[in-house]
């Protein structure tokens, strides 16, 4: 009982052999209360799908059966949760895990009232071209066990520490050994070397290095910001995007970060699957992001606005207008260095007063479809296992008890 996760790690390990050799199926069995986040999409309740008092099974790694455990058929093997609750692996839909060095000093400073403006990314992108494969393959591979340890399954990298050729192809290649949702963020902010010919970098962004980093990559990005001396205006944002799209990447933005300014009618305008921070907004970006909810998702990153102490974006405006929501950690070593999907699920109700319910939504289903993925952020029939289990009776305690470690991935 004490050890509960190692426990349930050892059976799934188990059962997992058996499965794998002779496809025997295995019942996951006293599930308190299983969110299938597949339900009826009318109310953020509804679309939980909840089912108490709850098994499932699966074969192959596939779910084969979701119901009440009364009507559960018979499996090979079985596996108890033991009164615990199961949900969807949480998406963490914009990351930049994969870099090196430290601005822990930066943060300090910030919490003494220096503002966030962009300029301490050159800190990382030196420390990061200093550092050899194996040591940002290290820092990568820990910093995923820690979100694995935190219930995320899937999970968006970005480069964007490199903006060079080299660094920034480099980056992709070692992103993706660990996910499919690689992105190009060469256009992250203009590297010092560059700083009296801003054109000269968009150039480089949007041919030379383009064409070395587009094939690791699904999606490009780009920081539009004109707030920021150091990220891109709307038409550099445009060129960058663009360009991306013609080589064959699906476009995201980081828009609307530190003012109001063009990133999300951009993002609008080219069918970006996501707009990303979205914390300065105007009417007209509201009621384009209503107009585009079946295409661009504004992703929130409250995190963010926790770890720069600024305001966070009005999650309540957007969702009672009818935009997609998503949120993500955005683990980055300037603006929030924190991979935990459960704490941005308890700053999304506390700080941003979403419901718990519809923050749950936001870290699965809505961040599953801002990287155009249907099979992931839900448990349903047919589709993969991809689960997180909550050593708790009910979902509500992700943002109940924030900073407690009652949430892994399944089988971590
Ligand atoms: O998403 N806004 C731009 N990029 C990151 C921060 C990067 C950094 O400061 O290192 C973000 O907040
Ligand atoms: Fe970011």
């Amino acid at each position: 009982m004490r050890d509960f996760f190692g426990a349930l790690r050892a059976d799934i390990a188990e059962t997992k052999g058996d499965a794998y050799s002779e496809g025997s199926s295995v019942l996951i069995a006293d599930i308190a209360e299983l969110v299938t986040c597949d339900g009826p999409g009318e109310t953020a309740e509804s679309a939980l799908g909840i089912i108490g008092d709850a098994a499932l099974i699966h074969q192959h790694g596939e779910v084969v059966w979701i119901g009440p455990a009364t009507e559960a058929p018979a499996a090979d093997r079985a596996v108890s949760l033991r009164g615990r609750t199961m949900v969807p692996g949480f998406v963490d839909s914009h990351t930049h895990l994969i870099f090196a060095g430290d601005r822990s000093a930066e943060f300090a400073a910030r919490m003494t009232g220096v503002p966030y403006d962009g300029g301490g990314i050159a800190t990382t992108v030196a420390a990061t071209r200093a550092a050899t494969d194996e040591q940002l393959r290290d820092l990568l591979h820990a910093r995923l066990a820690e979100l694995r340890r935190q219930g995320t399954t899937t999970v968006e990298i970005k480069s964007g520490y490199g903006l060079d050729v080299a660094a920034e192809s480099r980056l992709l290649g070692l992103a993706r050994e660990v996910t499919d949702e690689v992105t190009y963020l060469g256009g992250h902010v203009v590297p010092a070397e560059y700083r009296s010919d801003r054109a000269a970098y968009v150039d480089l962004v949007t041919t030379e290095m383009l064409r070395a980093c587009a094939p690791h990559a699904r999606w490009v990005d780009v920081f539009c910001e004109p707030a920021s001396a150091h990220a891109f205006d709307g038409d550099e944002a445009r060129a960058i995007l663009t360009a991306g799209m013609a080589a064959g990447l699906l476009p995201r933005v980081h828009g609307n970060q530190l003012a109001p300014g063009p990133g999300v009618q951009l993002a609008v305008e080219l069918g970006a699957a996501s707009v990303d921070h979205c914390t300065y907004l105007t009417g007209a970006d509201v009621d384009a992001l209503v107009g585009a909810a079946d295409t661009t998702v504004a992703t929130l990153l409250p995190g963010v606005e926790f770890s720069t102490r600024s305001p966070y974006p009005d999650a309540r405006r957007l969702i009672d207008a009818g935009v997609s929501v998503a949120i993500a950690s955005d683990c980055n070593p300037g603006t929030c260095y924190s991979n935990s999907m459960p704490f941005m699920i308890a700053l999304a109700v506390r700080e941003m007063r979403m419901t718990p319910a519809e923050a749950l939504l936001a870290a699965t289903r809505g961040a599953a479809k801002s990287l155009r993925r249907t099979t992931i952020g839900r448990l349903a029939v047919g589709g993969p296992l991809d689960a997180a289990v909550v050593d708790a009776p009910s979902y509500l305690h992700l943002a109940y008890r924030p900073g407690v470690p009652i949430v892994r991935a399944l089988g971590v």
